[in-house]
């Protein structure tokens, strides 16, 4: 049989009905580093997270689904922390070089993309559990020295070039040196060349981080470590262009209705008085436009992942508030730019 050694799959050993995940951006690779283990992906469309038995990190993010997912009485607090995560399938065997491999089944966000850009920001001035070592203290904060005051670490990103049909990656030295300065223009670039999509996609970040923050002020049942969010959204400007154009919108009329606004008194109480009931407090549009762009699954998704330092607790996860608190002010600051520039 001939055997195709370009073809990275079968580099790997992985069986024919799973594949290496593409839509990585972060985190441990597959047929790299000391366990050589990383994401992968099912024939069926399922993102495989194998559990790596170091330090009990696999147990504790097994543990973290299970009980989010498995659990058989209704809880609100769980039900609404849900609508942050991929969906949880179980634990999937993979076989790999004879060796049977345990791995997290979880729905892919990336899935109902053409093509995704992706976004993946650590949560958290303190990226260690309470009582690590000394050594892993000094690994995490030599990964980004800034990580204590900007609250959140991009981890990985990469962007759809659609003219040149190809992906845009930042190199990892340059999101390690990042710092308070730049942060804000790190994720920009992550937006889309069009200022007017961009107000619609912050926008919509924002509400869903705000959602979350809420999530975070009321729960007592978790504490995040070195978690993320992802964020992915369709970079195909022809699909966003076709919906624009469907909803009856242009960045003119856009544009137009910001104007009416006063922008140097843009805080959500001054705009509510003095505009219509009706508009989004956010970006200014109107607020079904923001409840469709919101509502609209195949234009952009927030997601919470990787819980491999996650542990119950009944005390509120101020490490996580401080962060998510940050990333959105950074966000706010950014769609303020694009509202001004249209
Ligand atoms: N459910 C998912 N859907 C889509 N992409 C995912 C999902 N889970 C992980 N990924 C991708 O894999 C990367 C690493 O995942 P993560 O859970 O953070 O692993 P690690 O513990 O190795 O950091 C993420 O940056 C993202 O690109
Ligand atoms: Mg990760």
């Amino acid at each position: 049989m001939e055997t195709n050694c370009q073809d990275p799959n079968k580099q790997q050993n992985l069986p024919d009905d799973i594949e290496l995940f593409p839509n990585q951006v972060a985190g441990h690779r597959h047929g790299q580093g000391r366990l050589g283990l990383g994401i992968l992906k099912s024939k069926s469309g399922h993102v495989l997270k194998p559990l790596l038995e170091d330090a009990g990190r696999a147990v504790k993010e097994v543990l973290f689904y299970e009980n989010v997912f498995l659990n058989n009485h209704l809880d609100l607090v769980l039900e609404e922390l849900k609508s942050f995560l991929p969906v949880y399938y179980g634990i999937q065997n993979v076989n790999i070089s004879g060796k049977n491999i345990k791995f997290l089944c979880l729905e892919d966000a990336s899935g109902p993309f053409q093509n995704p850009s992706i976004l993946d920001v650590k949560i958290g001035p303190i990226t260690y559990e309470k009582g690590a070592l000394k050594s892993k203290i000094e690994e995490q904060k030599s990964k980004f020295a800034y990580g204590e005051i900007c609250g959140i670490r991009i981890v990985g990103m990469k962007v759809f070039d659609e003219e040149k049909q190809l992906y845009v990656s930042p190199e990892k030295t340059f999101l390690r040196q990042l710092s308070p300065d730049t942060m804000a223009s790190a994720l920009n670039l992550f937006l889309t060349k069009d200022k007017f999509v961009n107000c619609l996609l912050l926008c919509g970040f924002i509400h869903k981080l705000l959602k979350l923050d809420s999530w975070f002020s009321r729960q007592r049942k978790f504490i995040f470590v070195g978690s993320s969010v992802l964020f992915v959204y369709e970079g195909t400007s022809s699909f966003w262009k076709s919906w624009i154009c469907d909803k009856g919108l242009s960045d003119t009329h856009y544009s137009n209705g910001i104007k009416k606004f006063d922008m140097k008194q843009n805080t959500p109480n001054v705009l509510e008085s003095v505009e219509n009931k009706n508009t989004c407090v956010l970006c200014g549009l109107d607020k079904n436009v923001c409840t469709e762009v919101l509502t609209n699954c195949n234009l952009f998704r927030v997601n919470m992942i990787d819980f491999a330092h996650c542990s119950p607790s009944e005390e509120k996860d101020t490490n996580y508030i401080i962060g998510l608190n940050k990333l959105i002010d950074y966000l706010k600051g950014l769609l303020n730019v694009h509202k001004e520039n249209l």
